[in-house]
């Protein structure tokens, strides 16, 4: 049977997670964050005493294959304890970067993330959702939103959870994040060719939902 999926990919903090959830939940779809996939794999990786090194490739991967993450009410459980807010660091996003340029690693997370595709449909949000997870999905949207935009968006989300940091060291980081995530030669971030591209930088979520949305509709 036919399950359809719905791409959202793009850069870090340019609002993917926000949008591609809201998505799912108008469309009543399932909705999959390929990110915390990553991010809990370096977590457990890193709580297993492993270096996020090319040399534990293997081991690092081997934990990926039987992750016992699960998602529960928008929370995130490892081994059954919360780690949501674990994950959410700005380390935790770095170590989530480099777990992914490891290729054993995005092999052993692949089963996983096709297992979210049930009916109804799916919105998955990441990097390489229409490149090479769901390349046949019959929407894919890219967003973007300037790098000057996303650290302020970012700064205001930390700020909010009084968590003290610099719009410009957040720019400088997720530069860096971004150009390691464009750079490596396994499932780089790029637009997939048949992808719609939006530019969020301004417009509020409520303008990007509806974007998507119209979108959506107009393709069914
Ligand atoms: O989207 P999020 O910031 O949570 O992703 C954390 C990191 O995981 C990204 O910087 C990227 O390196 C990696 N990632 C990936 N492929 C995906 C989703 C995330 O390589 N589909």
């Amino acid at each position: 049977q036919d399950i359809p999926v719905l791409c959202i990919d793009g850069p870090t903090a340019s609002g993917k997670g926000t949008l591609a959830s809201e998505v799912a939940h108008r469309l009543g779809y399932h909705y999959l964050d390929s990110g915390a996939l990553y991010r809990v794999t370096a977590l457990a990786a890193r709580r297993a005493g492993l270096d996020l090194v090319p040399a534990n490739e293997a081991a690092i991967a081997g934990l990926a294959r039987s992750l016992p993450v699960r998602f529960s009410q928008g929370h995130i459980l490892l081994g059954g304890i919360d780690v949501s807010e674990a994950i959410r660091t700005e380390e935790a996003g770095m170590n989530a970067s480099r777990v992914s340029t490891l290729p054993a690693v995005r092999t052993a997370l692949l089963a996983l993330q096709h297992g979210f595709r049930r009916l109804p449909g799916l919105v998955a949000d990441g990097r390489d959702m229409g490149t090479v997870i769901f390349p046949a999905a019959p929407m894919k949207v890219y967003l973007t939103a300037s790098a000057g935009q996303r650290a302020e968006r970012r700064h205001k989300q930390l700020i909010s959870k009084g968590i003290p940091a610099t719009i410009d060291s957040l720019r400088q980081a997720l530069e860096a994040r971004d150009a390691r995530d464009s750079s490596r030669p396994v499932a780089p971030l790029k637009p997939a060719a048949d992808s719609l591209l939006l530019d969020n930088s301004s417009l509020s979520i409520e303008e990007s939902v509806a974007q998507v949305l119209q979108w959506w509709d107009a393709r069914q």
